[in-house]
């Protein structure tokens, strides 16, 4: 029973699209008609500039922060917490308020391992600000850094449930990032900049 409420709670918080809400809340602009679309910090931050692309990414990465403590405070053990974290991963990229859609989960699954495995999140971390820092491509960095999450659990020896949290949790950021890999492989990926003139 636990463990339903742990899911259903995450996932609602998850759900909330806070670059949908603070685009149009105080810059009247609605992320999913600009850009790449997307409703996170990296299209907040392309299309509306730095600030607001900050305020995107916290509160994002506090959904994931939210969603481990839920698990923590309803289950008491390491493994409603992961589920608690992938619950609210999946609400960001699935919305119940949203028909479904959503982001790409990568601000949502660092502030789920930034709790969990905050030795992982550090490395990680690094290796995807270093990928955007040489290539400008926020979305390669991602899917490199999602698949680093388990690799790197694995080499660290941590515990198998987070392992196998972090194969889930790259695969749910992995999928969502399905047009970036198309525009990737095509050459038509934006590089990283502010400021980009809306394309609609
Ligand atoms: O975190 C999302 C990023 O990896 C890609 O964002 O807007 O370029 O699709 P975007």
């Amino acid at each position: 029973m636990e463990y339903m409420l742990v899911i259903l709670t995450s996932y609602l918080i998850g759900s909330i699209p806070n670059g949908l809400i603070i685009g149009q809340s105080f810059y009247k602009v609605d992320l999913r008609l600009f850009g790449s679309k997307n409703i996170g910090a990296t299209n907040a931050f392309r299309t509306l500039g730095p600030w607001p692309a900050f305020w995107v990414f916290l509160t994002d990465a506090l959904k994931g922060v939210a969603g481990v403590l839920i698990g923590q405070y309803l289950g008491h053990t390491a493994l409603t917490e992961l589920i608690g974290g992938i619950a609210a991963i999946a609400g960001h990229n699935w919305s119940a308020f949203l028909k479904f859609k959503g982001g790409r989960g990568v601000a949502t699954g660092l502030g789920v391992i930034a709790i969990i495995v905050p030795k992982v999140t550090l490395i990680v971390f690094i290796v995807w600000a270093l990928i955007v820092y040489f290539t400008r491509y926020v979305s390669l960095a991602s899917i490199v850094a999602a698949a680093l999450v388990p690799i790197t659990m694995w080499l660290l020896n941590a515990r198998q449930e987070f392992f196998y949290f972090g194969i889930l949790a790259a695969l749910f950021v992995i999928v969502r990032h399905r047009p970036n890999i198309e525009r990737l492989l095509k050459g038509q990926e934006s590089k990283i900049k502010a400021g980009c003139k809306p394309d609609v």
